[in-house]
């Protein structure tokens, strides 16, 4: 969507993942969705270093709304929950530096069963714009995706009309590859900023290598259409939560790096462990998935669930992923040709981005004598990603 927004895959904090719908402040007071975890979420984006890594966006996700609409037919915050409402909360988001992004559903209903924007496009958009919002996710819950085509372009006519601009986040593709409905990548990327393609995200191995696999398999259909204003969104980021390892983590980071995708933590920042933290901050992969050419990665080399993704970047550098998703974790040795990588045969300089040191041994070492063996060109600077989460793969010299 040419609205002048994100140019770069967005990057910030959403609440699903990690807080779903979680409505008793009673017993979770710490997890409820509500302006207390908002706020506290922005005082860590600030003050904890998120908010200078590029991180702007803080979202409220779904389970935010009483069940019931005002009698003037307005969307109506948890009185409970929000109770100082939502033009205070942004106007708190904004005091900090930071970006206000809320969710609905262009059906009748949300995913969890609270009112839709359907019947109320044009009182909700107001609503929101009232409220200072800067995004909006909106789902495809309880509408019939064959009229997303349709339905979704209109609402963005309408959002711009508003003359504020608000960062579109849709889910029509999403509900459409579900039903095995081919989605209009080109109309979606014209009238969308970004878009969830596939399943909801969980916070395990399984779902994230599941999610890696899709976006492989289907890349030829998504990539050409990723690009600055438009991004295709595997969903959230879930370094810092329970299900993945360290160097899983890392594997997300970098996969989603190659693969331009938004960076939206969705975790609990007050009990963030350092190394998680250091993940998500790391200021040379969030540079690629930041890169200005916008030019979605693809997996371009897959044996024995090993795998090679691989990014074009602006002046020339590549960045490359090497990722396992072997069950086992015992050292596996990998080769890896120019070929393989789609690399153009010359010498290149290698940057390696946080390795995993006690795992990799053989790796720096690999690059180092690679470099000392060919002359090292200024100018091709290329980035070597490797989150290589349970088996440690050994690159070989032949690696450049
Ligand atoms: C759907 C979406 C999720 C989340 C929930 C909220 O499942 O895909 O990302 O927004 O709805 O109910």
């Amino acid at each position: 969507l040419d609205n002048g927004l994100a140019l770069t895959p967005p990057m910030g904090w959403l609440t699903w993942e990690r807080f779903r719908c979680i409505t008793d402040c009673k017993k979770y007071p710490d997890e409820c969705i509500s302006e207390n975890l908002i706020k506290r979420t922005v005082d860590h984006m600030v003050n904890d270093g998120y908010l200078d890594a590029g991180y702007e966006y803080v979202g409220i996700d779904d389970c935010w709304l009483e069940k019931k609409r005002g009698p003037d037919g307005r969307m109506v915050p948890d009185r409970e929950r929000f109770p100082s409402g939502m033009k205070a909360l942004a106007d708190y988001i904004h005091s900090r530096g930071l970006k206000f992004g809320i969710y609905e559903d262009y059906g009748n209903l949300t995913c969890a069963g609270y009112p839709g924007v359907l019947g109320s496009e044009q009182l909700d958009i107001d609503t929101f714009v009232e409220w200072d919002v800067d995004y909006i996710k909106l789902d495809g819950c309880y509408i019939p995706p064959e009229d997303m085509d349709k339905g979704y372009p209109e609402f963005g006519r309408m959002l711009n009309a508003s003359g504020r601009p608000i960062l579109y986040s849709c889910s029509w593709p999403a509900y459409q590859e579900d039903k095995k409905i081919l989605p209009d990548y080109a109309s979606i990327a014209k009238h969308c900023n970004l878009w969830r393609n596939w399943d909801d995200i969980d916070d395990s191995w399984a779902s994230l290598s599941s999610i890696m696999d899709w976006f492989g398999d289907n890349q030829d259909r998504l990539a050409p259409h990723a690009g600055p204003g438009h991004w295709n969104d595997p969903d959230m980021l879930l370094i810092g939560n329970f299900g993945l390892s360290e160097d899983q983590a890392r594997t997300q980071m970098a996969v989603w790096a190659v693969l331009a995708a938004p960076l939206l933590i969705s975790a609990d920042l007050a009990t963030m462990k350092p190394e998680f933290k250091r993940i998500l901050l790391n200021k040379d992969i969030i540079a690629v998935n930041q890169d200005r050419l916008g030019k979605q990665g693809l997996r371009v080399w897959k044996q024995r669930n090993i795998s090679v993704w691989h990014r074009e970047l602006s002046n020339g550098e590549r960045a490359l992923a090497f990722v396992s998703q072997r069950a086992d974790g015992a050292p596996y040795a990998a080769k890896f040709t120019f070929q393989d990588m789609q690399l153009p045969e010359q010498t290149y300089t290698v940057q390696a981005i946080t390795l995993s040191a006690p795992l990799y041994q053989g790796l720096p070492s690999a690059i180092l004598r690679t470099q000392d063996k060919k002359l090292q060109k200024p100018g091709h600077l290329g980035y070597i990603l490797l989150y290589i989460p349970r088996t440690p793969v050994t690159c070989l010299p032949s690696i450049v």
